[in-house]
């Protein structure tokens, strides 16, 4: 089958390790099935396994991708969630938690094997190329803002960086859910499309925004880290989930200890999650914002994109 891998890590020039070609198809594990992947997206995550982020030089080559959207072997349109061993299911319950392309292959092929029951039922009316954005970005943000932040309608939320995967997926489920959404973006046409999708307030990155928020959604790190911390208003949470610009901001934890301000991390969310995201979905009508589409044999062209920072929204891939 054909397939997306990393084939070797480089951690300056992502794209160097990234080979298309034929693969394996996966072998049939007990309690696993196979779904024929229609849509998968691309994620910062592919990213960071081409640079040697959370992989072994022995475990290459490695199919990427973590999310997907396909076909179940019993013929029903599912959506997969590509969380691994969080709950034992169909790897024993010492299994540490992994996401596809971390220990198992991943999604970026014609054919990729999960537990049984990371199947979640897609509904008609959701096509497979919007389907493919839900599993990792949209469940991360949904879990951000409705989980960990716990925000309630009328509340004011932050989401910096507002032209990434992480970021769209929150202005569009926090603008459905009546928050009022502030983004930051350094640049002047993801401010604008920010607003489109329904932010109430768009400013550059760093600048200062019109009310202290009750939250912010952090997926960018160093370059935003002291502005979100300065932004929350006292007793707020910023909730963060990556750290795309680096690792290493100023914590600023006088603010953090003297504004009592809670810090929560995320990452991706339960099956049950994503069936929730689902029906949020389902009943709001609100849809994934796609940037483009690539087949998978030119896959090449998203990374290069979604690399280049270029995005506003998801990049899918077409097996
Ligand atoms: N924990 C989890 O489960 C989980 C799940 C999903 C993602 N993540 C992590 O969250 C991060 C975002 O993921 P994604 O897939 O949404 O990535 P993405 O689509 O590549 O978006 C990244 C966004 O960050 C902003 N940004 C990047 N560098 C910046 C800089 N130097 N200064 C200011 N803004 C900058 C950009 O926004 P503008 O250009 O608009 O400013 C960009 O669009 C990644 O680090 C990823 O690994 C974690």
């Amino acid at each position: 089958m054909l397939a997306a891998t990393v084939a070797r890590f480089s951690p300056d020039s992502p794209l160097d390790g990234l080979e298309v070609g034929e693969r394996p198809e996966p072998e049939p594990r007990e309690n696993w099935t196979t779904v024929r992947v229609r849509a998968a997206s691309l994620n910062h995550h592919d990213l960071w396994s081409l640079r040697g982020v959370g992989l072994r030089a022995e475990q290459l080559p490695m199919i990427l991708g973590t999310d997907a959207a396909g076909v179940a072997a019993d013929g029903a349109p599912v959506l997969v969630h590509g969380v691994i061993g969080a709950d034992g299911h169909g790897v024993g319950p010492d299994e540490r938690r992994t996401l596809l392309s971390e220990k198992y292959p991943g999604t970026l092929a014609e054919l990729v094997a999960v537990p049984i029951h990371n199947l979640v039922p897609l509904p008609d009316d959701l096509p497979f190329e919007e389907a493919a954005c839900l599993p990792t970005a949209w469940l991360t943000a949904y879990r951000m803002l409705f989980g960990a932040a716990g925000l309630a309608p009328g509340d004011r939320v932050l989401v910096q960086g507002a032209g990434g995967g992480v970021a769209t997926a929150a202005i569009v489920l926090g603008a459905a859910a009546g928050l009022e959404v502030t983004v930051t973006s350094r640049s002047a046409e993801r401010r604008e499309r920010a607003l489109a999708l329904g932010a109430a307030h768009a400013v550059e990155t760093g600048a200062r925004v019109p009310d202290r928020v009750d939250a912010v959604i952090e997926s960018v790190g160093q370059a935003t880290w002291a502005h979100s911390v300065r932004s929350v208003r006292p007793g707020g949470t910023v909730v963060v989930c990556g750290a795309t610009s680096g690792d290493a901001p100023p914590a600023e934890l006088s603010r953090v200890f003297f504004n009592e301000i809670r810090v929560q991390g995320v990452t991706m969310g339960s099956r049950d999650d994503l069936a929730a995201l689902v029906r949020f979905v389902a009943r709001t009508g609100v849809r994934p914002v796609i940037d483009s589409a690539v087949p998978l044999a030119r896959v090449r062209d998203g990374v290069a994109r979604l690399a280049a920072g270029e995005q506003t929204g998801k990049i899918v891939v077409l097996p």
